[in-house]
Order: C-alpha cells, then structure tokens, then sequence
C-alpha cells in the first residue's frame, strides 16, 4: 500500500515539539492512522472470518472506528463491543457510533480484565494495542477465555523494529529507528505475536504481514511523530541536536526532491478457540 498526501492537505499541522503525535491529540491521531493504514485495517477485518449473527468484542478500541465500519459492513445482526482504558476515547467511541447509527456498547475497562462473562464472545480482536503491553501472554489469555468454543481471536499489531526510512544519514536513521523500536513496552510485539498463538491453547493460527508505506513526508513526521521522537533521542544524549537539525533539514531535501519513502509492517494473527 502506497500513501501520498491527501488533497485536502489534513496533515499539515505538526504536532508539539515535546510530545508524539498521539500524545498531542489522541482522537485525530487514531482517526488519520485508521485512514491512512486502510489495508492493513482492512484486512485484519477479513482476517476475523466475519458473518452475520456474530457477537464481536473490540479490546483497546480507541475510537471505535473499526467497530463501526465493521457495523456498517454486516448491519444490523451484529453485536458489537468495545473496551478501551481511556475514558476520553470512550466518550469519543460512542459518539462516533451514535452519529453513524451503529449500535455498539462501549466499557471503560482494562484488556487484561476484560469486563465480560467467559465464552459470550464469537470473535475478540485487538488492534495496534500488544505494542502497550508487558504482559501479552496473559492480555490473550483473557481474549480467549471471553471468546466461546468454536470462535477467533484476531490480533493485529505493527512491529517498530520494521520501521525503515531511506534517508542519506543511514547510521543516525538506525540510531533513530532503534530508539523508537525499544521505547515501548513491546515495541517487538508484530513479529512475536505468531509465537504468542502458537503457544497458546488456539488452534488453526495463521498469520498474515501487511507493510504500510509513506512517501509524503510530512504525513511520516506526523504519523511517526519524528520531530519529537528526535527530540527524545537528541534528550537522551543519543545524538547531537545538530545532527538533529541536520537529520531533519537533508529529510526535507528528500522530500523537496519527492523521493523519500518509509515503511513499516503490521502483522496480523488468528487462531481459533477449540470446539467444546
Ligand atoms: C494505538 S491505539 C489503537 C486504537 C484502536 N485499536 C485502533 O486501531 O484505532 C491503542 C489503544 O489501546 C488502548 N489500550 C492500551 N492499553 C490498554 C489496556 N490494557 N486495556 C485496554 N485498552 C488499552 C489505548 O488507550 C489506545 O486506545
């Protein structure tokens, strides 16, 4: 998947020096990333085998966006949930699934206890949640203990260590790139989680890899949140801030040049509960 700037231009405010992308506005991050990541988005719906009549549990659902389109996709027949640990992207979740007409219930909740009855779930999934986690194994123990025999567990999840920038500064680029990969609980979490299944009681696991890439590179410093990620490793004494500021000025010649790319890969992983 190639993305390039929309026409609307929706990308060019920069988020703040100090903080990431997400960290700044959370609900137009998640909204930009859901658009922008449509493939990988789309696929991991497919991958959950959906048909009407299924009960489907979201975990870490932000906001709601997924649900919704998956609502809008199978009608009515669905029953749709989502938990998610922050109440500002619950209040977001259901306002968006009210304005749309699609009906989901939404909890406050924590995906390592997740607020539902054992085997009510035909299909739990998470997306772009594992990377947050310190303990998977046990966030997909829960997944499956909500799910019922017979139903899937879908997981989809980037893998930081895939991110990969064609910039002229090569050693600084990995130096970036591994900073970024390493500041999250599990920035690793893409590539492990087909280990994570196999290991697990599901069976039938199969996994599939979708890479996103970006050649505009204003959308990359927002999507990435560059300039404050460069901030950090510049704060952490990984480099100088002007290497920095170097960094920053040959990436925008790239792209005044429109030759910059970057990429990163989602992995996305199913496995069934076994029939009772
Ligand atoms: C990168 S966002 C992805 C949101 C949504 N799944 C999507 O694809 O747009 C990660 C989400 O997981 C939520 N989250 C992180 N840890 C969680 C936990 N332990 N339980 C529930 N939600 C969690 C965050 O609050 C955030 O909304």
């Amino acid at each position: 998947m190639q993305i390039t700037r929309d026409k609307e231009g929706g990308h060019n405010d920069m988020p703040d020096q100090q903080s990431t992308a997400y960290q700044a506005d959370k609900v137009d991050y998640l909204t930009q990333i859901t658009r922008l990541f449509g493939g990988y988005k789309r696929r991991a719906i497919e991958f959950m085998n959906l048909q009407p009549g299924v009960s489907i549990l979201d975990a870490g659902c932000g906001t709601g966006d997924d649900l919704i389109a998956i609502g809008k996709q199978l009608g009515p027949a669905v029953q749709l949930t989502g938990v998610e640990l922050l109440p500002e992207l619950v209040t977001e979740a259901r306002k968006r699934a009210e304005a749309a007409g699609v009906p989901v219930t939404f909890h406050e909740g924590d995906l390592y206890q997740l607020p539902l009855e054992t085997d009510t779930i035909d299909r739990a999934r998470t997306d772009r949640v594992f990377q947050h986690l310190e303990q998977p194994a046990e966030a997909l123990a829960e997944l499956i203990r909500v799910t019922k025999p017979g139903g899937w567990v879908v997981v989809a999840e980037v893998d930081w260590g895939t991110l990969v920038l064609d910039h002229p500064m090569v050693e600084l680029t990995d130096k970036i790139a591994a900073f970024y990969r390493d500041r999250q609980p599990n920035g690793r979490a893409g590539r492990g989680l087909y280990r994570l299944f196999k290991k697990s009681p599901l069976t039938q696991v199969e996994v599939y890899a979708d890479a996103v890439c970006i050649t505009d590179w204003t959308i990359a410093r927002f999507i990435w949140g560059i300039d404050a990620m460069l901030n950090k490793v510049a704060s952490a004494g990984l480099i100088s801030p002007e290497d920095s500021a170097q960094w920053l000025q040959r990436g925008q010649e790239s792209a005044s040049a429109g030759t910059f790319c970057g990429s990163m890969t989602g992995f996305i992983v199913r496995g069934q509960v076994a029939k009772a």
